[in-house]
C-alpha cells in the first residue's frame, strides 16, 4: 500500500504487483457503489467467467434506459494495451 502511494505521488507508472495491490484491484473491480447510480461494478460487464468480457450483444448501462451500442471487450492482459 505504501509503495502504491509513493509510486502515485512520484508519477511512477510501472507498479510491481503485490498481494495488497491485487486486493485493492479486486475490491474496486467488484464494488457496485462506484457506478452512478450505484448497482453496477466492473464485473457486471467484464465477467471473469467469460475472459473478463460480456457475452451479451450489448452491455447494459447503470441507468436502465441508457446503454451503449456494444458489449464489453476482454480486459485480460492490460499490460499489453497500447497507451
Ligand atoms: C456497463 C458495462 C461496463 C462496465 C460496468 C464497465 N465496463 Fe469497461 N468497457 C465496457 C465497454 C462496452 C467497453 C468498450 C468501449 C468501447 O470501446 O467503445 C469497455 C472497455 C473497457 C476497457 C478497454 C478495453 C480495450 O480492449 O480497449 C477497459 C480497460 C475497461 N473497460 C475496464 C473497466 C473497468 C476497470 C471497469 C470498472 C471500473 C469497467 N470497465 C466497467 C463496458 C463496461
Amino acid at each position: 500500500m505504501l509503495r502504491l502511494l509513493i509510486s502515485l505521488l512520484c508519477g511512477v507508472t510501472t507498479i510491481q504487483a503485490t498481494p495488497d495491490l491485487a486486493e485493492i484491484g479486486r475490491s474496486v473491480f467488484t464494488d457496485k457503489n462506484l457506478s452512478n447510480p450505484p448497482g453496477q461494478s466492473c464485473m457486471t460487464c467484464h465477467k471473469p467467467n467469460h475472459a473478463f468480457a460480456d457475452p451479451r450483444r450489448i452491455s447494459p448501462g447503470a441507468v436502465p434506459s441508457f446503454s451503449g451500442n456494444r458489449n464489453a471487450p476482454s480486459v485480460m492482459y492490460p499490460d499489453d494495451f497500447q497507451n
